[in-house]
């Protein structure tokens, strides 16, 4: 079947998660020689809080999610509990990453849809920030299903929303493991491997891995 349909994960695939901390480290000299850990901490207990809530059915929104997170990375590292509440309104407002926009500026054609974890005020808060949301056809949060990736009802998602079949989809992540839920659903999926890791040890392979979102409209329009 054509492919109609181009699927973006959030985090981490458009949004720079590690802009956070890096922003505050800009205003706070005590944070400038730890920032690497707290984004990386902060980003490594907020995806670990999605499957432990998910396995446990005890779910809470993602801004909840990432709150706990940052709570957690903060203490690790000893940071003053008074810039929590800087550091989450900096989460409010992302960067997107430098090819963001250049990339779904050269897709005209294609339907673009966001499908994350991030709650539905979120997702349309970081893409009015970032100057991209005109290019999203919706914006689809794991709130419907009450579950996060890489659940199937959240994939099912797809379906339910756009009327779209698995197999007349690309879905592009930067997260390996979500990469791996969506090749297993079904999705022609493309990994995005901004950090050159090694292949996730998962039952499913994406069908692309590229570097950076350069590649992507190549890969489309070839499709
Ligand atoms: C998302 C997470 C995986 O946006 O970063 O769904």
């Amino acid at each position: 079947m054509a492919l109609t349909t181009l699927i973006f994960d959030a985090y981490g695939t458009l949004f720079d998660v590690a802009g956070a901390a890096r922003m505050a480290a800009a205003e706070v000299p005590a944070l400038s020689h730890i920032w690497p850990r707290l984004a990386a901490d902060w980003r490594a207990k907020q995806l670990e809080y999605t499957w432990l809530r998910a396995i446990m059915g005890d779910h809470r929104d993602f801004a909840q999610v990432t709150a706990d997170a940052l709570d957690w990375a903060m203490a690790a590292q000893g940071v003053e509990p008074a810039l929590r509440a800087r550091l989450l309104a900096l989460y409010d407002d992302l960067p997107a990453y430098a090819e963001v926009l250049g990339m779904l500026a050269a897709l005209p054609g294609a339907r673009k849809v966001i499908l994350s974890n991030g709650t539905p005020a979120m997702l349309a808060r970081a893409c009015a920030s970032a100057g991209i949301a005109a290019h999203f056809a919706a914006l689809l949060s794991v709130e419907e299903v009450g579950i996060y990736k890489p659940a199937t009802v959240v994939y099912d998602l797809v379906e339910a929303r756009l009327g779209v079949a698995r197999d007349a989809v690309m879905f592009v992540s930067s997260n390996g493991w979500d990469a791996a839920g969506a090749a297993r659903y079904g999705f022609r999926t493309v990994w995005v491997n901004r950090g050159g890791l090694p292949m996730d040890r998962l039952s499913h392979a994406p069908a692309h891995i590229i570097p950076d979102l350069t590649h992507l409209p190549a890969l489309w329009h070839a499709a």
